[in-house]
């Protein structure tokens, strides 16, 4: 093949755009880079998230796959190019379904939808289904994906809510039209001209020494290389961590490597000379040592301290411990015992990192996808010496975080390049470098045992896990002291012991992700839970309910709980229940290998950090112009933070939500609203638009001597108040403008209740929590151990629904998650590097969902509402592995239920 450039004739939407290019050149490189295409999504680069589906000539393909030769004289339709400035029917069906989450798949889904819908305007469920087959979400669970290009047709538009009845509707998603118009701005897909392109140099090796030789001499060989930096050059403190006293993590290792992927230099210069370069001749010298990939090799390798100022490998241990569970043991009627092993779980969101650096006058600017923009700035500050207020961190549209990004990555090393060049940059990781160097879910070893009175009512429990945390500590903290406090599930124990250790080895880190370690201790209590139900003579769902949390009940720490919501879940499954047994059991009559199960588990989940502080703040102002301008600093990463918390400010503020306009997230414009992790924008930052919104009122009330059920309403920039016959006015526009530039204004914070936990975990680790329960319905094939999961039902308790069409996207987003969890994902340090080796759950996957929202006022949350995004993803493996167990007998130990486990389990179950 002739390698030179050639002059490549495309179409693209309609217009010429000429490349000269090498006629290899991926497609998806062209369009995005000479062609200015940014709407195609660039996943994996290898054609297995489908993220960057483009039509060629009105066909479907993976532009990562396409060559530039393959596409001369041919037109390429991008999702920009499906409409004509206003969303196309398809379009606006994803909006009206909540079709799109983070947003990054849905350039892909759309493309590949409109080629069906080009061939066939009502296609059947499953041509929808093989149309989006390639397309990975991460997301949405892909139902409200399908129903929206079913309803592709369907028009019927969500009315605009009445001032002060936004909370409750199913309000589309306020940030959502430039995700379905492909012009949402994710970290890749912005960079100053002349942006010099960064990569990576990371450790080939699970743990090595090294030294480098002469790097100047190599750049100087290197013409297009810019500058080359080590951890020599950072002019701050080389270390960034969520926790200080145990933040160890380095932006670039120094001399020694501790983890397979890690970087240790930067390469920064002109993007087609940095990519192409053959890395082999960089001057280092690495010198192996042997690595600790298990907590049992680095445990028994204490003394060898993979981690030197760690002792015994072990980065910290959690316990929460109440009443006298031995003696209450060896009192209980039943005891039931047992283990359960779970893997690193791989994030796997759609878009790996990526974000750029510029100067603004003195001030370092980074766009790039985060979950914690303030504690980005903090910890760029920190480790580039510069005063806080000379970093600016503004969020690019994240696509996808679950956790993971809420760590720093590539934050400090574009700011290192920006500041020593004095240049732009950008950088952007392949999937591989994303699944080497990035966090993953800890893997666990968990063993357990609980009792029961002759009545079926749980006296004790004691519950141990250990923890594989990595090299570094990331999170592995928050996951030992929240596991102790949530291994119970939400059921009244009297006699509580739990003890946890996250420890470290070589292998990947395990950081933040979904649910911080709580999925994982679900599996093991429910698992147990089954079979002490069927050791006291009691039905599974009853057994839940009768041991189910009360109010006024006290939690294992001792915390005494209003508005506790399990019990009601419980209840809410009950008919679902007795339809699922009733239909397993007459399809089992008839089947020997294939065998149908039900299964049932519940979850609940404290919100926000574990007894630690978590504030927030709401900045809410009137323009003269007469507009809301809402400075919200959460970061919405698909979740719906941004219309969900606007819903709550619009109503106790008593305005329109077209009223409002979102400002932000950016730490030069938004106060800090802290991390988006642990479920708790909702609740913790939703109180204060809730506390924001009602100041704002009371100051517009005061100023209009009204009552306080007066109504407001804003027309062009006159505010009106008006209260039975009373009316007054404002005109906004003749206020002076107050301290934060507007015409009124409101800024408050809220940060939860919560005390320190003692020695045993005794206090008040979080002031709200959030309930669930799911019932899973699988099929298992006895003779190939393979694993379908027919059907969810998810009754989950939000204490108050704020918008049910994003709720339910929540829950069955996080049954994908957990149906990945529970059957096919595993991610092996060292092995895994793609999304072909690494299988997530695709639309072929995933079952029919019933939701079911239960309201159950929490009385501290904003208008009663509680979190609702980590408790999702929780009861859905253990009620897999449970459903298993009923359909065949076989006892799951390990996750992922890969088909050579089940049938082992089946083997074993059946003596055979
Ligand atoms: Fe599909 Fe986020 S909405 S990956």
């Amino acid at each position: 093949m002739n390698i030179h450039p050639h002059l490549i004739e495309l179409m693209v939407n309609g217009s010429p755009a000429p490349v000269s290019a090498a006629p290899g050149r991926r497609l998806s490189d062209a369009l995005r880079e000479d062609a200015g295409a940014r709407d195609v999504k660039i996943g994996c680069d290898a054609g297995d998230c489908g993220a960057c589906t483009v039509l060629l000539d009105g066909e479907p393909v993976c532009a990562c796959l396409t060559p530039l030769a393959q596409v001369d004289g041919r037109a390429v339709t991008t999702t920009t190019g499906l409409n004509d400035g206003a969303p196309s029917p398809l379009q606006a069906a994803f909006l009206r379904h909540g079709a799109a989450q983070c947003g990054i798949c849905t350039p892909g889904m759309l493309t590949a939808a409109q080629a069906l819908l080009d061939r066939s305007e009502a296609p059947t469920r499953t041509e929808v289904e093989d149309a989006i087959g390639g397309v990975l979400c991460r997301c949405t669970g892909y139902r409200k994906i399908v129903d929206a290009i079913m309803d592709h047709a369907g028009s019927a538009a969500t009315p605009a809510p009445q001032s002060g009845r936004a909370v409750g509707q199913r309000i589309e998603r306020l940030d959502g039209l430039p995700k379905v118009m492909g012009t949402e701005v994710f970290g890749a897909d912005h960079w100053p001209d002349e942006a010099l392109m960064v990569r990576a140099l990371r450790s080939p090796h699970h743990a090595a020494d090294f030294a480098f030789g002469d790097l100047a001499g190599w750049a100087s060989s290197h013409p297009g290389v810019e500058a080359v930096l080590t951890a020599a050059d950072i002019p701050g403190k080389n270390c960034f961590g969520v926790i200080p006293p145990l933040a160890d993590q380095p932006a670039l290792a120094e001399t020694h490597a501790r983890l397979k992927g890690e970087a240790v230099a930067l390469i920064a210069g002109a993007r087609e000379v940095v990519e192409a370069l053959d890395l082999a001749d960089f001057p280092i010298t690495w010198i192996p040592r042997p690595p600790s990939l298990t907590p049992e090799a680095a445990l028994a390798d204490g003394a060898a301290q993979l981690h030197e100022h760690r002792v015994g490998n072990i980065l910290v241990r959690g316990r929460v411990a109440c009443g006298d569970p031995d003696a209450a043991m060896k009192a209980a009627a039943h005891v039931v015992s047992g283990g359960f092993e779970t893997s690193f779980v791989e994030h796997a969101y759609i878009e790996p990192e990526a974000g750029n650096a510029w100067m603004d006058g003195d001030v370092l600017v980074i766009q790039a996808c985060t979950q914690a923009p303030v504690m980005d700035r903090d910890d760029v500050a920190l480790i580039l010496d510069l005063p806080q207020d000379r970093v600016r961190i503004i969020p690019a549209a994240a696509g996808g975080g679950f956790g993971s990004k809420l760590d720093v990555s590539l934050q400090p090393l574009i700011g290192l390049v920006t500041l020593k060049t004095g240049r732009p940059c950008r950088m952007v990781y392949t999937r591989a470098e994303s699944m080497a160097a990035t966090t993953k879910r800890h893997p666990a070893k968990m063993a357990a045992t609980i009792g029961a009175d002759t009545g079926g009512r749980i006296t004790a429990m004691t519950f141990e896990g250990d923890f594989n945390t990595g090299p570094y500590a990331s999170w592995g903290p928050t996951v030992a002291t929240r596991v102790p406090v949530h291994a119970s599930g939400p059921y009244f124990t009297p006699n509580y012991r739990a003890e946890t250790r996250a420890v470290h080895t070589n292998a990947a880190i395990g950081g933040a992700f979904r649910g911080f370690g709580v999925p994982q201790a679900a599996i093991l209590q429910e698992v147990l839970y089954d079979r002490l139900a069927e050791a006291s003579g009691l039905d599974r769902l009853e057994f839940r309910r009768r041991n189910a949390l009360l109010d006024g009940q006290r939690t294992v720490c001792g915390q005494v709980l209003h508005g506790v919501g399990a019990r009601e879940c419980l209840d809410a499954l009950e008919p679902h229940w007795q339809r699922a047994l009733g239909e397993a059991a007459d399809f089992n009559a008839g089947s020997t290998v294939i065998k149908r199960g039900v299964g049932v588990a519940s979850c609940w989940y404290g919100c926000g950090n574990t007894a630690l502080p978590n504030p927030s703040t709401i900045r809410v102002g009137l323009t003269a112009a007469g507009r809301v301008a809402l400075h919200q600093g959460a970061t919405d990463i698909g979740q719906g933070s941004n219309t969900v918390i606007t819903q709550i400010c619009a109503d106790a503020l008593g305005l329109l939500l077209d009223d409002f306009d979102l400002i932000g997230p950016d730490t030069f414009l938004t106060p800090d609203c802290g991390k988006t992790s642990a479920s708790r924008q909702t609740y913790v930052t939703g109180k204060a638009a809730e506390k924001a919104g009602r100041a704002l009122r009371d100051a517009i009330l005061r100023m209009t001597n009204m009552g306080p059920d007066a109504v407001l309403a804003i027309e062009g920039a006159t505010l009106t108040a008006t209260d039975g016959s009373a009316r007054q006015q404002i005109a906004l526009a003749e206020l002076p403008p107050d301290a934060n530039g507007y015409a009124l204004s409101a800024e408050e914070t809220y940060d939860p209740p919560t005390s320190a936990l003692d020695s045993d975990g005794q206090g008040t680790p979080y002031a709200v929590y959030g309930y669930g329960a799911q019932i899973a319905e699988v099929e298992v094939d006895r003779e190939l151990g393979t694993v379908k999961v027919r059907h969810m039902t998810a009754a989950h308790d939000l204490g108050r629904v704020i918008n049910p069409l994003l709720a339910e996207g929540q829950i069955e987003g996080g049954i994908a998650q957990g149906l990945g969890l529970a059957l096919m994902e595993e991610f092996i340090p060292g092995r895994t590097e793609n999304l072909h080796d690494y299988l997530i759950p695709s639309v072929g996957d995933m079952p029919p969902v019933t939701s079911i929202l239960v309201e159950k006022p929490d009385p501290e949350g904003p208008m009663g509402a509680k979190g609702l995004g980590e408790h999702v993803l929780i009861p859905t493996a253990p009620a897999i592995f449970n459903a298993i167990r009923h359909a065949t007998g076989a006892e799951i130990t390990k996750a992922p239920a890969l088909p050579h486990r089940v049938l082992a389990a089946i083997r074993k179950a059946e003596g055979t």
